[in-house]
């Protein structure tokens, strides 16, 4: 597990509304931040939206850099799971209505000039065929059931840009968000080195990380061109 990293002041209030860790939401804003700082091409994306709270996050690290947020939710809770998502999930279905109107307002408290903010109401099924970015530097995916987070992989993985991030906020959580990473990284065959975070235990990974083995001490250490991590 990463070390804990720093929660800036201003994420402080966000945690009533979302339903992401205070350490979650700490993850994400310094994640955005990470890729702005490194002046990474590309977009901020987050499929699972609800009332906004890590979406917010996001806005609060990219205000002020020319970069679009864009947010898909169906603003009709959760959809109906499916037999990979275990027993527990099926009470959850209908369940995390968001207003995106909420959400509206919430990234314009935040400073996020409007012109930034592409908002996605619908189904993934039905907003994933709609224009979307043609670079990822971060990819948020809160979506809790297999075939929303497969779904999600599918659309945008290959957009996301080389050391650009993935996070996956239901890890540890749901067993079916689980299981459409690995069944992901079966399909397009990728083995990436994952880092974990916090009590929800959300997983990331830097898209193109590797470590490179020296010949003469057999040692593994990281790619020094890879991206380092929270901790590093
Ligand atoms: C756990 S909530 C997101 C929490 C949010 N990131 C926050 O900061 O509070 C999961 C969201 O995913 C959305 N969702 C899940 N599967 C979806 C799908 N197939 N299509 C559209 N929205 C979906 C639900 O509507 C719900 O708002």
């Amino acid at each position: 597990m990463e070390a804990p990293v720093h929660v800036p002041e201003e994420l402080w209030p966000l945690r009533h509304e979302a339903l992401n860790s205070i350490d979650g939401l700490a993850l994400i804003h310094h994640l955005a931040a990470q890729a702005c700082a490194r002046q990474l091409p590309g977009d901020m994306v987050e499929c699972g939206v609800y009332n906004g709270g890590s979406a917010t996050a996001i806005a609060l690290a990219i205000r002020g850099h020319e970069r679009r947020l864009w947010l898909y939710d169906s603003f009709q809770g959760l959809p109906h799971p499916t037999p990979r998502d275990g027993v527990e999930a099926t009470r959850f279905a209908g369940q995390l209505v968001g207003e995106p109107d909420r959400v509206r307002n919430r990234l314009a408290e935040a400073g996020l000039a409007s012109d930034n903010i592409v908002i996605r109401e619908g189904w993934f099924a039905d907003t994933f065929t709609q224009p979307k970015p043609n670079a990822v530097a971060l990819l948020h995916i809160d979506a809790d059931f297999y075939e929303g987070v497969q779904a999600a992989l599918h659309c945008f993985y290959d957009s996301v840009v080389d050391g650009g991030v993935v996070v996956l906020d239901d890890f540890a959580w749901w067993e079916g968000a689980r299981r459409a990473f690995y069944d992901f990284c079966v399909e397009h065959d990728i083995a990436p080195i994952t880092h974990r975070h916090g009590v929800a235990g959300a997983l990331y990974w830097f898209k193109g990380e590797s470590y490179v083995r020296s010949h003469e001490t057999r040692h593994v250490r990281r790619d020094s061109s890879s991206q380092p991590g929270p901790a590093d």
